[in-house]
């Protein structure tokens, strides 16, 4: 049984498809694991990213969900679509802009859901909002609730000692991943391979 991780938020632009992209890398490359991604973003940033970046050995799937069909269809379609990556990997990653047409049921479909973050006071209320809509799903009682890990991503070098953070009011508690920081030249780095260049996951200033 694969283990699923489910990579969302509902704010664009904070590094989800950057944060699967790299995942998936690092999984396959430097922990040899067979790693599958699901990449439902229709503009299909981290499967492209991860096509023109050395090969890693992944599986990379572009597909679509039917997001704004609202109801059980995109869980039905999620599932299925699971269901059949995952017999072939030990983990699966997909990259999902969540929208408030998904039923929240979808993410009990996760053993993990990562929610990557800016860390500007707005950024993070909204984060928190969405955490707070959420929380029946990660305070459930039910075995498989999925587990919560928040990234920060795009955290510059005067932000890692502020406290916009640990001023927040969080509705729910989560495994806090370790910062991602800001780096222009990101993704350039990434196609080159440079999260792999030292053989573990990196993401540093260029
Ligand atoms: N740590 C970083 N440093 C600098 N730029 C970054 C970093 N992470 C992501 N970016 C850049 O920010 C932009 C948005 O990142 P990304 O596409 O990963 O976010 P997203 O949340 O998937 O966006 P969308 O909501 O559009 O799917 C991209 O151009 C990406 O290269
Ligand atoms: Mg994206």
């Amino acid at each position: 049984m694969a283990f699923k991780i489910l990579v969302t938020s509902q704010k664009g632009g904070v590094g989800k498809s950057t944060l699967s992209a790299n995942l998936v890398a690092y999984l396959s490359r430097s922990l040899e694991l067979p790693v599958t991604l699901i990449d439902w973003d229709p503009h299909g940033s981290s499967s492209n990213w991860l096509k023109q970046a050395p090969q890693v050995g992944a599986v990379i799937q572009h597909l679509a969900l039917p997001v704004d069909q609202g109801g059980n269809r995109p869980i039905f379609e999620a599932r299925l679509q699971m269901r059949r990556a995952a017999s072939e990997c030990d983990i699966l990653v997909c990259d999902l802009t969540w929208s408030d047409s998904l039923a929240g049921e979808l993410m009990f479909e996760f053993d993990m859901v990562l929610v990557p973050t800016s860390v500007s006071e707005i950024e993070l209320a909204a984060t928190s909002g969405f955490l707070s809509r959420h929380r029946w799903v990660f305070e459930s009682a039910s075995v498989r609730r999925p587990m919560l890990a928040v990234c920060p991503t795009r955290v510059l070098n005067e932000q890692l000692n502020s406290d916009v953070f640990t001023k927040q009011r969080f509705p729910v508690s989560f495994m806090l991943a370790p910062p991602v920081l800001e780096a222009q030249s990101a993704r350039d780095l990434f196609e080159r391979g440079y999260p792999l260049r030292h053989g573990r996951y990196d993401l540093r200033p260029g």
